[in-house]
Formats: C-alpha cells, sequence, structure tokens
C-alpha cells in the first residue's frame, strides 16, 4: 500500500509518499519567503504553495519512482493551519483525484498528531511526552485515553514566532530562530519575565521586555542568550510536569524549533535526571513535511476511518488535537 500525503498548513507545501511500512520513499517540499521584514501573510503563502504545488508532486513521484496511478491513499492536512493555506493543500487532493484513473482512499489528518506519528516512527520512542514546537504550535502533548491530549500550550503566541518576531525587530534575517542561537552563544544573562501559569505558558511578555531592552541599548547577544535561556526553561519545566503527571517515561522533542542544541541539551538533562528517555526527531521530519501526513493516511487506512468523499471532508483551521479520535494504538 502507498501512500500520498500534502502538507500544507502555514509555509510549506509538501508532499510526502510512504508505504505500510513506514518507508518514506520521497519527502519533497517548497517553502514560502515571506518579503524582508515581513511575518508570513496567509494570502501571498497560499498564492505561493498553490504555484508550486504541481512541481513538488513531479519531484516526489520522480524521487519515489513511481506513477501517481500507483497511489492506495491520499491525505492532507485538514487543519490546525491558516485557512487560506489549508484550501490549497485540499483542492491540489481534487486536482489529483481528476487525474487518476483509480479508487483511492482519502484522509483529512490532524496536523499535530501527524507531527507526533512521525516522531515516533522516526525515533526508538514508543509512548512519549511531545515537546512540539515551531512557528505557528506551541504544545505539550500525550497519549492519553484514545486521544492526542494537550498538557500545555502558549496563551498567545508560538515560541518560533516570539524568536521570529524578535529577530526581525533586531534585524536579523527570517527565520530568526538560527540566528538567535548563534548570537546566543557569545551572550550572557539578563533578566526577562519568565511566564508559566500552571502547565501554559505565555511569550508576548518576553517579547515586548525583550523589544524594549534592544531599544535601550543593551547587547543583541546577551537578549538573545537571555531570551532562550528563559523560554526554553519555561518550555522544559511544563514539559517536566506532564512527564510527571502522565507517569510516561519518554520525551519527544519535535517541530522548526526543535533543532535547537541549547533546548534539546536542557531537556536531556531534565530526562537524564528523571530517568526518562530523550529523543529528537530528525530534522527533515521535524519541520512542517508531508511525510508525516502520508504517515497518518497509512495509520488511519489500516485501523478502519471511515473513508469519505473529499467535498465531505471540511478544512478545520482551528482543529484542536483532543478533537481526533486515534484507533491505531
Ligand atoms: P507549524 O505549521 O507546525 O507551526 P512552522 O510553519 O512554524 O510550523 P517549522 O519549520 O516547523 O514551520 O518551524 C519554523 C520555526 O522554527 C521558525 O520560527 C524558526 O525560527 C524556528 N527555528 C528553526 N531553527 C531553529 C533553531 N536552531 N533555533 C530556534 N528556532 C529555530
Ligand atoms: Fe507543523
Amino acid at each position: 500500500m502507498l501512500s500520498l500525503g500534502i502538507e500544507s498548513t502555514a509555509h510549506t507545501f509538501g508532499i510526502g509518499i510512504v508505504d505500510d511500512k513506514g518507508n518514506v520513499l520521497a519527502n519533497e517540499r517548497y517553502v514560502y519567503q515571506p518579503p524582508l521584514g515581513y511575518g508570513i501573510i496567509p494570502i501571498d503563502a497560499a498564492n505561493k504553495l498553490r504555484e508550486n504545488a504541481e512541481s513538488v508532486l513531479e519531484k516526489a513521484l520522480d524521487k519515489a519512482k513511481i506513477r501517481i496511478n500507483e497511489i492506495d491513499v491520499i491525505s492532507f492536512s485538514r487543519g490546525p493551519g491558516l485557512p487560506p493555506c489549508l484550501r490549497v493543500g485540499k483542492d491540489f487532493v481534487n486536482k489529483i483525484l481528476e487525474r487518476l484513473e483509480k479508487d483511492v482512499k482519502i484522509y483529512g489528518v490532524n496536523h499535530c498528531v501527524a507531527h507526533v506519528e512521525i516522531g515516533i516512527l522516526k525515533t526508538d520512542l514508543k509512548d512519549p511526552v511531545t515537546l512540539y514546537v515551531s512557528g505557528g504550535n506551541t504544545q505539550i502533548l500525550a497519549f492519553v485515553e484514545k486521544r492526542y491530549r494537550c498538557f500545555g500550550e502558549t496563551l498567545d503566541i508560538a515560541i518560533g514566532n516570539m524568536l521570529d518576531s524578535f529577530a526581525r525587530e533586531a534585524n536579523l534575517q527570517h527565520p530568526g530562530g538560527p540566528k538567535i542561537e548563534e548570537l546566543a552563544k557569545k551572550g550572557s544573562y539578563i533578566e526577562l519575565p519568565y511566564v508559566v501559569k500552571g502547565m501554559d505558558f505565555s511569550f508576548t511578555g518576553i517579547l515586548t521586555a525583550a523589544i524594549r531592552k534592544l531599544k535601550e541599548g543593551i547587547r543583541l547577544e546577551d537578549l538573545c542568550y537571555s531570551i532562550q535561556e528563559t523560554c526554553f526553561a519555561m518550555l522544559t519545566e511544563a514539559t517536566e510536569r506532564a512527564v510527571a503527571h502522565t507517569g510516561k517515561e519518554e520525551v519527544l522533542l519535535t517541530g522548526g524549533v526543535a533543532a535547537n542544541k541549547r533546548l534539546q541539551e536542557m531537556l536531556r538533562i531534565m530526562c537524564e535526571e528523571r530517568g526518562a528517555s530523550f529523543a529528537v526527531v530528525p530534522g527533515e521530519y521535524a519541520g512542517d513535511n508531508g511525510a508525516m501526513i502520508a504517515w497518518l493516511g497509512i495509520l488511519m487506512s489500516k485501523s478502519g476511518y471511515k473513508t469519505l468523499k473529499l467535498e465531505e471532508i471540511d478544512i478545520l483551521p482551528k482543529w484542536r488535537t483532543e478533537d481526533f479520535e486515534v484507533m491505531w494504538k
């Protein structure tokens, strides 16, 4: 069985092709770059994703060395995400269906659950607490009673968005996360607000304070260092409490921000102290990608989800992770 997955929740249009054993035959993508000085502009992003969709598909089929008619399952990101971008993915499924000479199963996939499941596939972990940190999401997820439940999340902006916004103010090139990580190596600590509320966290206060200090002339390296130390300690603290609460013995780190070595280090130390296993999802599968959507298509088709017509699968821009019932576990 071959599954083709389409990712288009924000700035990435990805197509992955995966078989039923979890071998990834292709994982191609186009990534939209916002104009200099801007964050992602949803309509602009959607137009660019649409323009590049066909060539991503061609590359994926070439890479996998298959023809489109060999596909048995097509899945796409149903949400959460930016509505215009989500529509690009669904419309593209329709374009593929028009040229297929056979019936295929179609699934609408929860983007956040896909991040966790590809992480489990690509690491040695089986039932982790997952910290999913990206430009649009910051969540602590764990599987409890048939669903991936959110044990902590940002109350305002995502950690990646916070890093990118600060970087923009400091005239650093987008994406800001890697630049901040570099500069932080030469910085020392200055105090910033530390905002954890219960299991949730907030980043806007830290962003405002850091921008104010930047304008007051505090060294950029010190601000980068302190932003990382503060935000990553908050995330590590809440993740540790989720581990304690659920009794799980594994921690998985995923999303674009998972590339950050300092965040990895803090989580690794926390896990070592608790005797828990820790793993980071490999880069190709940590950011948004089509392979994770294709893999969820395999899991769904193996576990008896109802197959629907494309018209019956609405996009769900605000889809909550726990609103999706997991039937394969
Ligand atoms: P999603 O749709 O899941 O929210 P996304 O659209 O933000 O994902 P990703 O590729 O998962 O896309 O993540 C991009 C984010 O990762 C950006 O905010 C970027 O600054 C951040 N990032 C990338 N590398 C690093 C790094 N080394 N340190 C910190 N942040 C990083
Ligand atoms: Fe994502």
